[in-house]
């Protein structure tokens, strides 16, 4: 299917464009009524994300109501673990819990390495969103990171320190290699599905990256990310990691397009140390969306002039916070798309 919009893939290769591109992480649920009232007709989220009909529906929400440069399709990253045997609850206003975990060999052997096919809704729905936008805009397919879905597994659901899931690293690192191993192999087979299945470009989501000391941080994240860039060459990648600026630079070397930036991360520091072949992405403070119009465009402008008109993917430098008000938010997406206008 041609692309009637593929500003963002232009800029992944460098091109200077007309406009910088502009979507949000997190875009898809989160902020917008449209999203709450289909999902208040269901028993859950889980229900939604494995309908795939619904799912796609809300995953175009954001194309028609914000006006973004991309769709991600709408799931989670923690169909990965389910798939792999190890199912998780999404529970009301408190985040996701696994009933069980994973804490010694055995556990570890219950688990398989997933197929596509084993989560065939995000599938069918990443199928289904790819013909009701018939090429409007592109579609962004994800995965989180073996890290932080180890995080998940070990620890059970959210926590401000992970520190179950970072002590296994010191404790038993040959167990904590296999289960990585295990998380990449089925991720590989997962994305591979999303791309067969439509996706134009994939983000890797490795949202606890930061609270890793930087040695643990390359042995147990950056070399299994680095096996699925390498396992991927159908389609561009990002990988985003949260929270760490000590590792921008190994970033740069490892086989990806595009590297997400947080908010707190110097963007031109962040350029010189990712290397002039890597487009940027982010990396407003997501706060900046609680300000006035007049606050959010001088951010907005700030930061397209830090960035420059070239390999850049406007974004916030995480996902829209829940209560965002979703005026503020379109009003940042057109800002970026007039002001940059006037710029490149
Ligand atoms: O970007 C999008 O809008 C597409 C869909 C998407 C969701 N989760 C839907 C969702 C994506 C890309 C994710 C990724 C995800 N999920 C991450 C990585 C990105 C990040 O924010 O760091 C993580 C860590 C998760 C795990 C997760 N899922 C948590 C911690 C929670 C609870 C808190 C919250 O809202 O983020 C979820 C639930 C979840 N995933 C919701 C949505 C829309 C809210 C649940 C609801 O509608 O009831």
């Amino acid at each position: 299917m041609h692309l009637k919009n593929d500003l963002i893939l232009r800029t992944i290769r460098g091109e200077r464009t007309e406009r910088t591109p502009v979507w949000l992480m997190r875009q898809a649920g989160r902020i917008l009524p449209e999203y709450r009232k289909v999902r208040n007709s269901l028993s859950g989220f889980k229900e939604l994300v494995e309908t795939p009909e619904l799912a796609a529906e809300v995953t175009i929400q954001p194309v028609d109501i914000l006006g973004v440069d991309a769709a991600i399709i709408f799931s989670d990253i923690l169909v990965i673990p389910e798939a792999m045997g190890l199912p998780y609850e999404m529970i009301e206003k408190k985040g996701p819990r696994f009933p069980e975990t994973v804490s010694s060999e055995a556990d570890l052997k219950r688990l398989r390495i997933a197929e596509a096919e084993d989560i065939n809704y995000t599938i069918e729905a990443i199928k289904l969103t790819k013909k009701e936008l018939a090429g409007r805009v592109p579609l962004i397919g994800f995965a989180g990171a073996p890290w932080t879905i180890f995080a998940y597994m070990v620890e059970g659901s959210g926590s401000k320190t992970f520190s179950k899931a970072r002590a296994m690293l010191y404790t038993n690192p040959q167990l904590s290699h296999t289960l990585l191993q295990k998380i990449t192999d089925s991720t590989i087979n997962y994305l591979k599905g999303q791309i067969t299945a439509g996706a134009d470009l994939i983000q890797i989501f490795d949202s606890w990256a930061g609270i890793l000391p930087p040695v643990h941080y390359e042995e147990f994240s950056l070399r299994y990310i680095r096996q699925i860039c390498d396992a991927i060459s159908e389609v561009p990648k990002t990988v985003f990691a949260k929270d760490a600026y000590f590792a921008r630079k190994s970033l740069g070397q490892i086989n990806c397009d595009t590297i997400g930036l947080d908010w707190c991360m110097d963007i031109e520091e962040s350029r010189v140390l990712a290397g002039p072949e890597k487009t940027l992405q982010g990396n407003l403070d997501p706060c900046v969306l609680y300000g006035t119009e007049k606050n959010i465009q001088d951010a907005v402008r700030s930061m397209l002039e830090q960035f420059g008109p070239t390999r850049h993917i406007a974004n916030l430098g995480h996902g829209v916070y829940p209560d965002t008000d979703p005026g503020k938010v379109k009003f940042f997406v057109d800002s970026v798309k007039q002001q940059s206008a006037e710029m490149h």
